[in-house]
This record gives C-alpha cells, sequence and structure tokens, in this order.
C-alpha cells in the first residue's frame, strides 16, 4: 500500500484514478484547485487539500500529507485556451510542475505518474499509429508546456533519482468529463444529443482520434505504480474513430436524427491520429478492454442518471 497525492484528482480523469487507487487500497489524497473540477469528484474519506500547484503553500501540503507517489493531472488541459492564453498554460503547467517537482524532492516522494498527452503532441502523423519514437511537433501552446515537463522529470530522476512514469494520453472520454477536454467532442455530443439540438462538426468530420475509456486510464495509472520505471508511454488502442463514427454511435444509442451543422476546422487540431500501445502491453501489462459502443453507452447511462451541470452549487 502506498501514500499517492493525485493532482488535479477533483477533475474528470483524476477522479476516476483517484476510485482506483482507492479500490486497489492505497491511501489516497487530492490536491486540486477546483477551477475545472469539483469537490463533489473527490470521494468520501478521501482528504482534499484546495490548493493551486503554481502556490507556494504546496509546500505545506506536502509537509502534511507527505506522499510516497505523485499521480500528477492537475492541468491547463485546454488546446483552446492555451491558444488564447499562452502564459497561462504555461504557468500552470510548466510552472506549476516545477513547484510540485521541487516539493517532491525535498519531501521525499519517490516517483511520479504524469498524465500528458499523445493526441496534441505528436502533431500530424507521418506515420500511424504514432509510437513513442515518433518525432514531437505539438501544434499548440497545450502541446508544447504538457511536453515541456517530461524533459524535467527526466532531469529530476538523473539529478536526484525522483522515479517517473509518463503516461501520453489518446482522447480519453467518460462519465464526469467536461466538454472543454482534448476528447470534449464526446461530452458535448452526447449531452446536446440528449436534448435534441444540433451538433456543429468542426471540419469535414473524417478527422480521426483515438477514444479510449477513462476507466482504461485510470487502470493504467495503478499499474505504472510499481513498473514503468523511467519510461514515456502511450496509452493508445491502435485504431482511429472519426467524429462522424462518434456522432453515429451516439445517435444510436439516443435515437437521434438531426442532421450535423458543418464549420470550419479550429486552429491547433490534427487532422489524424492514433497511438500504439504495445510499449504499454510490454512494460505495465496494459491494453484498453472498453470498446468504443460500450464506452459511449455508459456516458449517455450516466447522463441520462442526471449529470450535474457545469458550476453546480454543490461543485
Ligand atoms: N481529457 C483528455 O482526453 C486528456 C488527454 C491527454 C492528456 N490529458 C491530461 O490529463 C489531465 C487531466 O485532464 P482532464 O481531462 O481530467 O481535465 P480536468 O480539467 O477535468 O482536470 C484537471 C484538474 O486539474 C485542476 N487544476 C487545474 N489547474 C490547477 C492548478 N493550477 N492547481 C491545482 N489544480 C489545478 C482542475 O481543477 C481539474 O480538477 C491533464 O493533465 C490533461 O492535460 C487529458
Amino acid at each position: 500500500m502506498a501514500r499517492i497525492l493525485v493532482t488535479g484528482g477533483a477533475g474528470f480523469i483524476g477522479s476516476h484514478v483517484v476510485e482506483h487507487l482507492v479500490a486497489a487500497g492505497h491511501e489516497v489524497g487530492v490536491l486540486d484547485d477546483l477551477s475545472t473540477g469539483h469537490r463533489r469528484n473527490v470521494p468520501p474519506g478521501v482528504p482534499l487539500f484546495v490548493c493551486d500547484i503554481r502556490d507556494a503553500a504546496l509546500r505545506e501540503v506536502f509537509e502534511a500529507f507527505r506522499p510516497e507517489v505523485v499521480a500528477h493531472h492537475a492541468a491547463q488541459m485546454s488546446v483552446r485556451v492555451s491558444i488564447q492564453e499562452p502564459h497561462r498554460d504555461a504557468e500552470t503547467n510548466i510552472e506549476g510542475s516545477i513547484n510540485l517537482l521541487e516539493c517532491a524532492r525535498e519531501f521525499g516522494t519517490t516517483k511520479v505518474i504524469y498524465a500528458s498527452t499523445g493526441g496534441a503532441l505528436y502533431g500530424e502523423p507521418r506515420y500511424l499509429p504514432c509510437d513513442e519514437q515518433h518525432p514531437v511537433e505539438p501544434l499548440s501552446h497545450y502541446g508544447i508546456s504538457k511536453h515541456t515537463v517530461e524533459h524535467y522529470l527526466q532531469l529530476y530522476k538523473f539529478l536526484y533519482g525522483l522515479d517517473f512514469t509518463v503516461l501520453r494520453y489518446p482522447n480519453v472520454y467518460g462519465p464526469r468529463q467536461d466538454p472543454e477536454g482534448e476528447a470534449g467532442v464526446v461530452a458535448i455530443f452526447s449531452g446536446l444529443m440528449l436534448e435534441g439540438q444540433p451538433i456543429t462538426i468542426y471540419g469535414d468530420g473524417e478527422q480521426e482520434r483515438d477514444f479510449v475509456a477513462v476507466a482504461d486510464v485510470a487502470r493504467a495509472n495503478v499499474l505504472a505504480l510499481d513498473r514503468g520505471s523511467g519510461a514515456i508511454v502511450n496509452l493508445g488502442s491502435n485504431h482511429g474513430a472519426s467524429v462522424h463514427q462518434i456522432a453515429a454511435g451516439l445517435a444510436k444509442a439516443t435515437g437521434y436524427d438531426l442532421p450535423p451543422v458543418y464549420k470550419p476546422a479550429r486552429l491547433g487540431e490534427v487532422y489524424r491520429i492514433f497511438l500504439t500501445n504495445q510499449l504499454a502491453q510490454e512494460l505495465l501489462g496494459w491494453q484498453p478492454t472498453i470498446g468504443l459502443e460500450d464506452g459511449l453507452a455508459e456516458v449517455i447511462a450516466w447522463i441520462r442518471a442526471g449529470r450535474p451541470a457545469p458550476g453546480d452549487a454543490a461543485g
């Protein structure tokens, strides 16, 4: 059993990581500034430290909780915001992470598991599926800031022996997702379809992403507690799904039949990408287990069960 601090643990992916770690018997704490996360996402019995990773007060959290492992999910996670506010993106994602690594070093944390991105870091792929050797050519400030932290992790391992595993996430989707995130299309379409509203597709709809269910991604974090030392690992499915396929899958699950509205493609977005999982299989014993149809059905079921509105007062 380990004592694990999940930064961003009140957010979409982080909260699922928390649940999986608790279920595996670990002692878990959450650190989150609640900027996009919600108090309601933190399970009862798990301490929540409301703190900005950029803040000097982070040191006090480390002093109190003394995590052996940090699963680092706190980030400015929107490609769009990063292009509009590049300073804010870098301050949170890079400087906040340096602050975190300095605390980890000072208080004897032994490992950091880092939620990186496969979808926003390789640029427009030269070959598919992208493996970890693919050149890093981000098309957004977000892709640069997320990748930069991988270098710091390698440096802190080299200088101070602080171990790490970098998990390069695909487009993660599932219950509790905020429509703003990298795979926000699932959250946006499913909400609109259930309300009978028209959906908007940016670009021609044939653009492809690698959609992996959040429970699979959370499971990889548990596996990385004692595997994947010093490794950078894609969490891909080896396959892409187009925006049209996602829309069709959700339409089938919801009985929706309105035609989509098309608008021009947005800046900073890759056209077609999916990632390998061969290294993840070798090092972590991980591959995705939840198919798209089941994963999308789970999102619809969650919304139908009454997902809390963003900014819910209980939040
Ligand atoms: N959603 C995806 O498909 C995807 C893909 C690749 C990588 N990621 C990465 O996974 C992580 C989680 O993303 P998510 O989609 O769950 O987004 P999210 O916004 O739900 O989670 C991020 C959490 O971090 C918190 N946070 C933000 N800034 C903070 C700060 N300065 N100090 C403390 N807490 C802060 C937010 O309140 C939120 O709870 C991020 O690091 C993101 O870059 C996500």
